[in-house]
């Protein structure tokens, strides 16, 4: 039974054309974008308060540029004081004049002259993602600008050699912050924002933020939230939302999930399913914080295209965000709409939303998700094309697919085999059923598409099928079943290559 595929997967198409044409829709420059992200205000100030460097970006054409994420700059001790000529030399790092690289351009060795004279950056690709300088990891790739474009990159800001080695003049005390203002949100802006109930129990002996409930707290103190909260709980995504210091959560209603198909929402709870829920769920949840009134503004400034945020699940999926009119919020081209907004808790914001959300990741089929899959499942994907398989990973299955990742193949740099052996491979690393790694115990059989079985032993070093080919990562999710990246092929028969 396949419930997820049945949406195209809008997305990717749409990816495709804003890489393929590096026009921003919207007209914004790398200034405007980095300055209507919540996730970039550090980098922000600095820009805009570095004379001359709004204007230098803002003309500057087709430039790369590496956006350190507010998270990042939290590795810079906070009473670090950057000279003004430090922190020109610390921006101008973080950009590559004359050309928009995309990500996928960027290749494992690679070298780029910045914008700093003499300084280059030097970026790593390998399984885990694409790496700038070997310690700040590209988490959000690909944001298109009318003359650039920009990468997030979390970890840690890139710093210059002159900046590395604590020529930094720290302040001698502290400067004591003032107090940071909070928030008044006293015009309800999207929609009447329930106040959680205050709570009648016995006073605590602090009062001000600590007296609210966490994100998971307050919304199981709403009425109508039962359902998420249930599958949060199921999940344990509650440790990993209680564990953020800032975050967001879009909370479908009951109703919400009253309207997805019975059938689907009843697998969901089920253990095959429990990383399609994983999955799901992440997608409503964001490592930062966003509220009303400024994305309402940010979002009027953007235009009908909105904003595209970074989700929490394992692909950071993009959750867009529009608001058509610049009072009401709404989600995914209208897939849902914010019902209620900006209810606080301790540690970040819900907002209500009425309908479940569903990210590519749980709607494209094995077929489509291998073949995206560039990185580790191109010749993987190769194969199913010339052995005409990639129609038996388009059907309802659902299948567990031990997909062989591109080094696995490397025993065939002399030659491929035979179409007919390619089907035989092939089949024999499919298996019709959905099983995720916690499903899959030691000393357990699985028959394959082809008909002979795999025999699984869990093992310190991971699970290791047939004594030879190891699970190397496992429980990507796909629509119609789940795929295993493996380190080898398994070989049902003896042919010689
Ligand atoms: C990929 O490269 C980064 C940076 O060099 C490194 O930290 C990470 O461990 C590497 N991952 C793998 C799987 O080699
Ligand atoms: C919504 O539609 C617009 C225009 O077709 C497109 O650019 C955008 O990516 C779509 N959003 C989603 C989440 O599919
Ligand atoms: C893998 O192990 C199973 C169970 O022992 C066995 O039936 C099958 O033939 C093995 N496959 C190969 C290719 O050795």
């Amino acid at each position: 039974m396949r419930f997820f595929a049945a949406t195209t997967a809008v997305t990717t198409v749409v990816a495709t054309i804003f890489l393929s044409s590096l026009t921003s829709v919207t007209g914004q420059t790398v200034v405007d974008i980095i300055g209507l992200d919540p996730r970039l205000t550090r980098l922000y100030s600095l820009i805009v308060s570095t004379p001359g460097m709004v204007n230098t970006l803002k003309t500057l054409e087709d430039i790369t540029i590496f956006a350190p994420t507010d998270r990042a700059f939290r590795t810079i001790p906070n009473n670090v004081n950057w000279t003004p000529e430090q922190v020109t030399q610390m921006l101008q790092y973080h950009v590559i004049p004359g050309r928009a690289y995309r990500e996928a351009e960027l290749t494992n060795g690679l070298q780029l002259r910045t914008s700093l004279e003499g300084q280059s950056l030097t970026f790593q690709v390998n399984a885990t993602g694409y790496f700038v300088n070997r310690f700040s990891q590209i988490v959000q790739p690909n944001m298109i600008a009318s003359n650039g474009i920009i990468h997030k990159i979390g970890d840690t800001p890139l710093l210059p050699p002159t900046l590395r080695n604590a020529e930094l003049t720290v302040t001698p005390t502290p400067r004591p912050l003032p107090p940071t203002p909070v928030p008044v949100t006293s015009r309800p802006t999207l929609a009447p924002t329930p106040r959680p109930t205050p709570r009648p129990t016995t006073p605590r002996p602090t009062s001000g933020p600590g007296s609210l409930g966490n994100i998971l707290d307050v919304t199981a103190s709403l009425d109508g939230f039962s359902t998420l909260v249930d599958l949060i709980l199921l999940t344990g995504l509650d440790t990993a939302l209680a564990a953020m210091p800032h975050a967001t959560l879009l909370a479908p209603t009951d109703d919400a999930f009253a309207s997805l198909d019975p059938s689907f929402l009843q697998a969901l709870t089920t253990p095959p399913y429990r990383f399609h829920l994983q999955e799901i769920l992440r997608y409503h949840s964001f490592d930062m914080m966003f509220r009303g009134p400024n994305l309402l503004e940010s979002l009027s400034i953007l235009g009908p295209t909105g904003l595209f945020l970074s989700s929490m699940n394992t692909a950071h999926d993009r959750v867009q965000f529009q608001s058509p009119n610049g009072r009401s919020l709404n989600l995914n081209n209208g897939s849902a709409n914010v019902v209620i907004a900006d209810v606080s808790a301790s540690n970040g914001v819900i907002h209500a939303v009425d309908a479940v959300l569903l990210p590519r990741c749980v709607q494209d089929t094995i077929s489509t998700t291998v073949q995206n899959d560039r990185r580790d499942l191109s010749t993987f994907n190769t194969w199913l094309n010339e052995a005409r398989l990639k129609g038996l990973l388009n059907r309802d299955g659902p299948y567990t697919v031990f997909a062989p990742i591109n080094e696995a193949f490397n025993e065939f740099s002399t030659g491929t085999p035979s179409v007919d052996d390619m089907i035989e491979i092939l089949t024999y690393h499919v298996v019709q059923g959905m099983y995720p790694s916690t499903l899959i115990e030691d000393g357990m059989e699985l028959t394959t598409v082809l008909g002979s079985t795999i025999r699984f032993r869990v093992t310190e070093m991971g699970v290791i099928m047939n004594d030879s080919v190891r699970i190397e990562m496992s429980d990507t999710v796909a629509g119609n079943g789940i795929i295993h990246k493996v380190g080898g092929i398994l070989w049902p028969f003896r042919i010689s290559v």
